[in-house]
């Protein structure tokens, strides 16, 4: 299984987030991810519905959404018209996360869920047949640039057993989030991580686009060794 790496653009300059989309883009990423905080969910505020749509103008990759937000249920359709391919909202949230997921589904993007570092693994089991993607923070959310936790890789292991005991989850996206770099990625891949968010590593490398072939070639590498004849 190939694995996937999605800039942050959290980490662009923001004074120029088109170029920094475009950047991305240009450097061979399979999707664009975008980090929205609400003040209240995380402590920082960041970008909106109007970044998004923007960026989905400027790019053709995917923008890969994920909601930092206490009440996500109530931007859904936002996120749905600014161009979201697929929408991330917390397991922690306080919504009927159920309820939103399948809101998420029926406006035709990809539902996915997010847990945060502490956040144990059965609590998204009962919902795995609802969502087409799996985040696992490898960070407290709401800034970038901070160290990796080791701890979630538990999580991650949890997760990617209880995906391939069915059928239908077996090739179940599990993303990680937070503190990305060559090695971090590297030990998410053998935990049974199969898509990589980067923002500082990636937007501070001299080239993106060296820095996401190699991450791509590492973590599919790490993730056949432990995962591929299970
Ligand atoms: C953190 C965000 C991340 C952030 C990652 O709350 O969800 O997507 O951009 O940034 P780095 O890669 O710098 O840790
Ligand atoms: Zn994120």
């Amino acid at each position: 299984m190939k694995t996937t790496i999605l800039p942050s653009l959290l980490a662009a300059d923001p004074g120029h987030l088109a170029e920094g989309a475009s950047l991305a883009e240009a450097a061979g990423a399979d999707a664009l991810h975008l980090d929205i905080m609400d003040g209240h969910f995380v402590p920082n505020i960041s970008m909106g519905p109007a970044v998004v749509a923007m960026a989905s103008k400027t790019v053709s990759i995917p923008c890969n959404v994920h909601l930092m937000l206490t009440h996500p249920d109530r931007y859904v359709d936002a996120f749905a018209k600014a161009g979201s391919e697929t929408l991330l909202i917390h397991i922690e949230a306080d919504c009927d996360v159920p309820a939103t997921l399948e809101q998420i589904r029926r406006t035709g993007m990809r539902p996915g869920i997010t847990l945060n570092p502490h956040t144990p693994a059965e609590t998204i089991f009962p919902i795995l047949d609802q969502i087409a993607e799996i985040l696992v923070m490898t960070v407290r959310p709401g800034y970038g640039g901070q160290s990796f936790m080791p701890e979630p890789l538990d999580t991650i292991r949890t997760i990617r057993e209880r995906c391939l005991q069915s059928r239908d989850l077996a090739q179940m996206t599990i993303m990680v989030d937070g503190g990305i770099n060559a090695e971090t990625a590297e030990q998410c891949a053998a935990a049974g991580a199969n898509a990589f968010v980067a923002g500082t590593y990636l937007y501070g490398a001299g080239d993106m686009s060296a820095a996401i072939t190699d991450l791509r070639a590492r973590t599919t590498a790490a993730y056949e060794a432990h995962w591929s004849t299970r």
